[in-house]
């Protein structure tokens, strides 16, 4: 049996506590105590897609729509900077008032601010090659793009026709193009099972990811998927320990919806490998519009007070905040 056969074999087994030993070995040896922060800012909620899991999917007519303004985005980096964030993550719904052209003003304004010295990483969906380019050369560093699940019929079905192909594909141009390069999946989809969390696992780690980010599936009230059951959050922590374990040098972040799910759903998550934590640095007027799923944590909260509760909460498992803006090891080790 290999060796990850034998992992896989534990995963199955629900075997929680002999993963997350050995994922957490792996995460001390590749970077101590150190818990990366990005600063997450919601630029848009609006979205051209229709993805049935997603709160601010285009048919939710409920949502209050929103998009900040270039000074908004601009003012808010500023203040995560001086605090001393060095990653900024923008991250909105498809929209296409948000086109390539403006967005890679704001890569060049942030790249200008900072004087170069923040990463910029983009979360705004699949685009072409070509925008991909253009976003790479105004200075984005990274970029992530979950492919959700890993199962070609389920990933049409949730996406509303969208082929898992075709976001492998847009994954492949990003690679090519030199981003830095994040996906993931959600655990817990409907019509998901073990074996499913295994293959999604497995892909992964064959896209040599620098960066692999997942968290529960959480059913939306206001979408087609509300009446889903809620998986408990173990399974995403099986998954964590899994992924450390497969790609032992990918940053994965303990995400903001495992913290919703349970009150100590993040440290938990770190506790089974994860080394990223992403405060929300939006304005908290629009905090509450950005709804992917019920429940979402710190919407009262500015972002910068979070940094001070996260290094509270990472205290309390013997990790520590690192503000190094730690680029992904991946990606050099290819190059
Ligand atoms: N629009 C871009 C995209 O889809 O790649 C970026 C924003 S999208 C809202 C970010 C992520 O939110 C998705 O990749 C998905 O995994 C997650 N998400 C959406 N709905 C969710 C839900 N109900 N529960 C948990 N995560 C959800
Ligand atoms: Fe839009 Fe992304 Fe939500 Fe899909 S997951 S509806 S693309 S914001
Ligand atoms: Fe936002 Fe604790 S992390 S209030």
């Amino acid at each position: 049996m290999s060796d990850i056969s034998r992992w896989e074999e534990l995963f199955l087994q629900g075997r929680l506590d002999e993963l997350s030993a050995a994922a957490m070995d792996l995460t001390r040896t590749h970077f101590g105590d150190s818990v990366f922060l990005r600063g997450l800012l919601e630029y848009s909620n609006h979205c051209s897609s229709n993805c049935l899991y997603c709160g601010i999917r285009r048919d939710n007519s409920r949502v209050e729509r929103y998009r900040l303004d270039d000074r908004m985005i601009y003012a808010a980096v500023d203040s995560g900077f001086s605090r001393g964030l060095r990653t900024f993550v923008l991250q909105g719904g498809e929209d296409p008032e948000f086109g390539t052209d403006r967005m890679c003003r704001i890569v060049r304004e942030i790249k200008k601010r900072t004087g170069g010295m923040a990463a910029v990483t983009l979360s705004c969906g699949i685009l072409s090659r070509e925008d991909y380019a253009a976003l790479k050369s105004a200075g984005a560093d990274r970029y992530l793009l979950r492919f959700e699940t890993s199962d070609p019929e389920l990933h049409r079905n949730l996406r509303d026709g969208v082929s898992l192909e075709r976001r492998l594909k847009a994954l492949d141009d990003l690679r090519n193009l030199g981003f830095q390069t994040g996906s993931g999946f959600m655990v817990g989809l409907p019509g998901e099972d073990d074996e499913l969390v295994l293959r999604n696992i497995r892909l992964a780690r064959e896209l040599e990811l620098d960066m692999i980010g997942i968290g529960p599936f959480i059913p939306h009230p206001q979408t087609p998927l509300a009446e889903s059951p809620q998986v408990p959050l173990e399974k995403t922590l099986l998954a964590t320990a899994m992924l450390r374990i497969t790609c032992p040098k990918a940053h994965i972040p303990a995400t903001t919806a495992a913290g919703s799910l349970e009150p100590d759903g993040r440290e938990r998550m770190l506790r089974c490998g994860a080394n990223v934590l992403m405060p929300n640095i939006s304005p908290v007027e629009v905090k509450p519009h950005y709804m992917l799923y019920p429940g979402k944590i710190c919407l009262d909260e500015d972002g910068l007070h979070c940094i001070g509760c996260l290094a509270g909460r990472v205290a309390l498992v013997g990790r520590k905040l690192d503000f190094d803006r730690a680029d992904g090891r991946v990606i050099h080790e290819r190059a």
